[in-house]
């Protein structure tokens, strides 16, 4: 049985699904490792480096013909998937929601399709869960390049010379990627304020030295699933008045609130962007779902009253090595769940709950 992988668009993608330390694991589960020639290169990781670890580099199209697996970052070109065969298995970031038509062709040709952002959020999921994985370090990427960004210091100075007040931070939403820019804003010497509309957030905030913002008398939007829900009209006038007064002291801001499947809810408003301080930033991580500030333009840095509003659609194409070696992981997880170890084949079992809520019906 063989795994394969194909080059991604290196335009819009810089990660990659298979980094050199997994393949021995794949190995030792009896699978053979198939890449296309100069998968790595763009990382530094020669082909020479994926050979001596035992990989086979090869053709694109040997690639595609020969795996029994096709692993990758996102969904194929057509080009590829027209090329597809019947059981053949093809496993990545698919975006279902946007690919519909794309995979449903798939799926009628009997190739099976897993999206591992569908994972469900459960204890024996977490070795595998990519969402985690690339959200908690585009929560460190957006905080560092936003302060790199940023004209002043960040921590608090007491010099000869006179005293310099810590960076003010705010970070919306407080999930995975939230927290972490929490931790990573605090670690830097800033003061940090956080908001989210999960009561169980508050928590979680301050254990890493934040202060949370409480919408007074909300209602905890949580589903059982631990997602957020839309929020009700009367929560976001009550969260308004609350960032419109907070914003006016506020440094940074760093905007990663999204709710599954639907656009991103927009939290910071112009007339609250207007009362920023001069000089300060909104990094808002939340662009490719539209943003949660009123103004936020994907890949754009806009300017409005002296506030520099960046939209950040794809920030793990900033570290796509470290991105890489964490999604790797989390597919060769996958895999090993995936594959039948006694009969040494790829066994579909929809009983387990991690296969049926992946696959792509
Ligand atoms: P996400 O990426 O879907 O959303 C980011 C954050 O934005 C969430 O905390 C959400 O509550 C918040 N948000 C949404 N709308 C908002 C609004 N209007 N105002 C303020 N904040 C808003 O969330 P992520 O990071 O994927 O985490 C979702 C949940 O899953 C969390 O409870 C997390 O702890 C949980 N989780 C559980 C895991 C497990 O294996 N048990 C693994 C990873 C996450």
């Amino acid at each position: 049985m063989i795994v394969g992988s194909l080059p991604e668009d290196i335009k819009n993608e810089r990660r990659v699904a298979i980094t050199p330390d997994v393949i021995k694991k794949y190995i030792s589960l009896g699978l053979e490792v198939y890449l296309s020639k100069n998968y790595g290169v763009h990382l530094g990781i020669s082909d020479k480096q994926y050979e001596e670890e035992g990989a086979r580099i090869t053709e694109n199209e040997n690639v595609l013909i020969k795996s029994n697996v096709i692993l990758q970052m996102n969904i194929p070109n057509d080009e590829i998937l027209n090329k597809l065969k019947k059981n053949q298995i093809l496993i990545g970031i698919l975006n279902p929601y946007s690919n519909e038509k794309k995979l449903s062709d798939l799926v009628s040709k009997n190739i099976n399709c897993f999206s591992l952002e569908l994972l469900p959020r459960i204890t024996r999921a977490q070795s595998m869960d990519i969402l985690s994985s690339q959200a908690n370090l585009a929560g460190y990427k957006a905080v560092i390049d936003a302060f790199a960004f940023f004209q002043k210091a960040i921590p608090m100075m007491m010099t000869a010379a006179g005293t310099i007040s810590a960076a003010k931070v705010l970070v919306v939403g407080a999930g995975v990627a939230g927290l972490q820019a929490i931790a990573t804003a605090k670690r830097m010497g800033a003061i940090v304020f956080a908001t989210d509309v999960r009561i169980a957030s508050k928590e979680q905030v301050e254990s890493l030295g934040g202060k949370f913002l409480t919408v007074e008398g909300a209602e905890n939007l949580e589903t059982e699933g631990g997602y957020a829900k839309e929020a009700t009209e009367d929560f976001k006038k009550k969260q308004e008045d609350l960032l419109k007064e907070t914003l006016k002291k506020i440094d940074i801001v760093v905007c990663t609130a999204l709710i599954p499947g639907k656009k991103a809810p927009i939290i910071i408003k112009k007339d609250m962007i207007d009362v920023m301080p001069n000089g300060s930033i909104i990094y808002d991580l939340a662009a490719s779902q539209g943003g949660n500030s009123e103004l936020t333009k994907a890949d754009e840095i806009i300017e409005n009253n002296g506030v520099k509003i960046m939209g950040e659609a794809n920030i793990l194409n900033k570290l796509p090595v470290s991105a890489s070696n964490l999604y790797a992981k989390n597919m060769f997880n996958f895999i090993d769940n995936l594959f039948d170890k006694e009969k040494k084949s790829f066994k579909i079992n929809v009983e387990d709950e991690i296969i049926q809520k992946t696959m792509v019906k």
